[in-house]
């Protein structure tokens, strides 16, 4: 599609005008596509329950004659899935601004009740009681307490960011949640996504289980079967460090985190990649029924990890003193527990890796039936068999539907994803711009403007829309820069067509509705504060120019700091979903929007927001949050 026309397209779908029909995942959707993204095993081990994301539906399949039975049809994308133990109701949450959680009847294969839920529900967690059902709502920030007698959420709890994956304790009393994203500054030292232990019958969080510096995009948390250890996965970001080069981790690693439920604390964060192969993008877990393994897919580079689950923590036993989360790169001894997250040897011997095999693409879950493992291949529409007690596996690929021939816009955000394009499988652009071209909300010294001088990883959302390139414009272009990204971040050289579909990929994306919005529309506070952001006061539409919110020119707003003597005029940033995009500035330096009006605005050059009364800039924040 033209520019022109998409930007056409986009005002029709502004807060407030004509509502768009918005996915809640913000990346292209074909109904063509299945996109199985989560599974769930039946009572009696006879079937999967496979979630399609794109396809908006769940489908049942047969597990003996490795074919689909039944599908059922969700009213929105299907990213959870929570099953009763007698095996007869299915819990789905289906994503969307406005969620709902699908109830459905296994044995009918049809949806009994649909109750609502908040901004991209997911991962649902029934209560041992059978009377709870918890769920993220990802961009509310938030778990819901949804009491399933009355179909509605009776207690919100609010958590740092995203949670994203949650587990709970077997007494029922904790629920452990993982958080996609970092909360606060990235200009920080120390910059970190932690696990939120919520005190179930307080209805707060009770504990936040810090994880090691550069922590973040955390996916799958799953606990033991006898309940005594919960392990989360994410990637472990070297953020510290110019992105010079990528061996040996340099960049990003990846990571799993072993908590002692007992505690409540973190036993130790462990690498899974090996000195010269990274196991990029880990995603999902599952316990084997005895608890001796665990295993992980890693969505990048297309395989599954197989761990010894006891080995692992009679070696971390062993070991002396305890973990730390200070600043890597700080000497600590090797052979110590404190320098586990940074030894790329500590898993072998202790774990074995499987491909997938070429027509299994993008692993994300993972469910265990004995002792054969099922991945759902996200990118492929396949599932993966894998025979975990052969001594060599020969995976299996089942295909869920005939191959559709990945094309344009799908195969970009295939190859967003993949790893296998980096050099030794380390990242993928979505290590740092999560799976849906969005932020991980670190700060990088990427080489593109001199060292020394951090970055905030920028949203790709309209990249393509708003040249120049990058947060001082030094690239002319998105197109300029993908191709520079695959050079400089993957550390490859790549045919023009993984570039072309990369862009095409790129100019796909669509914005995701503010969950700052009432039922589509600004609230009143947002109302009021579209009057300050176009007032002649404030003065923001000066810069800010709508559609997009931004002129494209760069100026110097008085945000420069002590790394920016180069240059300190930055190029106007769109304002377009910025909801979800903080921490906020070129140096990620303003944690919430209000400081950017505030303490990063002392000079007054930033609009003048001096002038404004509390209730203004209250209304003013809304506002922009809900572009
Ligand atoms: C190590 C983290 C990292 C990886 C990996 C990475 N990026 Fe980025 N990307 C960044 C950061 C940080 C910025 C902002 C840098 C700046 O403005 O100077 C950025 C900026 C961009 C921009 C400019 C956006 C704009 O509107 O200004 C594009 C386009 C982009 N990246 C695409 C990609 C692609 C495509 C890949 C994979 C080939 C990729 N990136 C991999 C961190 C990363
Ligand atoms: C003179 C042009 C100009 C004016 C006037 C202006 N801005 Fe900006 N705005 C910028 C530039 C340039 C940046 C990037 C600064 C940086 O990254 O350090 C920016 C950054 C921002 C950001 C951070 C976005 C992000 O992704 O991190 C927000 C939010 C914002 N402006 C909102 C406003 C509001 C609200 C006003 C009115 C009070 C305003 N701006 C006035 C040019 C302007």
């Amino acid at each position: 599609m033209k520019p022109t026309a998409r930007i056409l397209l986009f005002i029709a779908a502004l807060p407030g005008l004509a509502c768009a029909a918005a996915e809640a995942t913000g990346t292209p959707q074909s109904k063509s596509w299945l996109s199985p993204s989560a599974l769930v095993v039946s009572a009696d081990g006879h079937h999967l329950y496979v979630a399609c994301a794109t396809a908006n539906r769940v489908a049942f399949f047969d597990l003996q004659s490795r074919t689909i039975s039944r599908t059922i049809s969700v009213p929105a994308s299907p990213l959870g899935l929570a099953l009763t133990p007698d095996g007869r109701t299915l819990y789905v949450t289906c994503a969307a601004p406005e969620s709902t959680v699908s109830v459905v009847d296994t044995a009918s294969a049809a949806s009994v009740a649909s109750i609502p839920a908040g901004h991209t529900a997911m991962a649902p967690v029934l209560s041992p009681d059978g009377r709870t059902l918890y769920v993220c709502n990802r961009f509310n920030n938030e778990v819901a307490f949804i009491d399933l007698a009355a179909r509605k959420t009776t207690r919100r709890v609010k958590l740092p960011r995203e949670p994203i994956s949650a587990a709970i304790t077997r007494d029922g009393k904790f629920l452990l949640v993982a958080n996609h994203l970092p909360a606060g500054p990235a200009h920080a030292d120390v910059v970190a996504a932690s696990v939120s232990i919520v005190d179930t019958a307080r209805g707060r969080v009770s504990r936040e289980i810090a994880l090691p510096n550069g922590s973040g995009l955390l996916r799958d948390l799953r606990l033991s079967p006898d309940g005594r250890h919960a392990i989360v996965v994410h990637q472990l970001a070297r953020f510290h460090l110019p992105t010079s080069q990528i061996e040996r981790g340099w960049i990003n690693t990846n990571a799993v985190s072993l908590i002692d439920t007992g505690a409540m604390r973190l036993i130790n964060t462990v690498l899974l990649d090996n000195l010269d192969a990274g196991a990029a993008n880990p995603w999902g877990v599952a316990w084997s029924s005895d608890g001796r393994s665990f295993t992980v897919t890693h969505a990048g580079t297309h395989e599954l990890s197989v761990i010894d689950f006891p080995a692992l923590l009679a070696k971390l036993a062993r070991l002396a003193v305890a973990p730390t989360t200070a600043v890597p790169g700080g000497y600590v001894g090797t052979g110590t527990a404190a320098d586990v997250p940074n030894d790329l040897s500590f898993i072998t011997g202790l774990r074995r890796r499987i491909k997938t095999g070429p027509a299994d693409l993008g692993p994300r879950a993972v469910a265990l039936v004995g002792a054969k493992a099922y991945l759902a291949n996200y990118f492929s529409d396949t599932l993966t068999e894998i025979d975990l007690a052969a001594a060599t596996p020969h995976p299996i690929s089942i295909p869920l539907q005939p191959a559709v021939a990945m094309s344009g816009a799908r195969r970009g955000e295939f190859l967003f994803n993949d790893a296998s394009i980096c050099f030794q499988g380390w990242q993928s652009c979505a290590s740092c711009h999560s799976s849906d071209a969005r932020v991980d909300a670190l700060n990088w010294d990427n080489l593109n403007d001199g060292i020394g001088n951090q970055k905030n990883t920028k949203s790709l959302l309209h990249a393509d829309l708003t040249p120049p390139s990058m947060w001082l414009g030094v690239r002319a272009s998105a197109e300029v820069s993908v191709r520079a990204g695959i050079r400089n971040s993957l550390f490859t050289v790549q045919p023009e067509e993984v570039a072309v579909a990369l862009d095409e990929y790129l100019q796909s994306l669509d914005p995701i509705p503010s969950p700052h919005l009432a039922q589509g529309k600004l609230s009143d506070a947002a109302q009021r504060g579209e009057k300050v952001f176009f007032g002649p006061v404030a003065g923001c539409a000066e810069c800010h120019l709508p559609p997009l919110f931004t002129d494209l020119k760069r100026h110097g707003v008085g945000t420069g700091g002590k790394y920016d003597a180069r240059a300190d005029e930055f190029d106007t940033p769109s304002l377009v979903e910025v909801w979800r995009s903080g921490p906020y500035l070129h140096d990620g330096s303003a944690a919430t929007m209000r400081d950017v009006f505030t303490s990063r605005n002392r000079a007054e050059k930033h609009g003048k927001t001096a002038p404004l009364t509390p209730q203004q800039l209250d209304d003013l924040v809304e506002y922009v949050l809900s572009l």
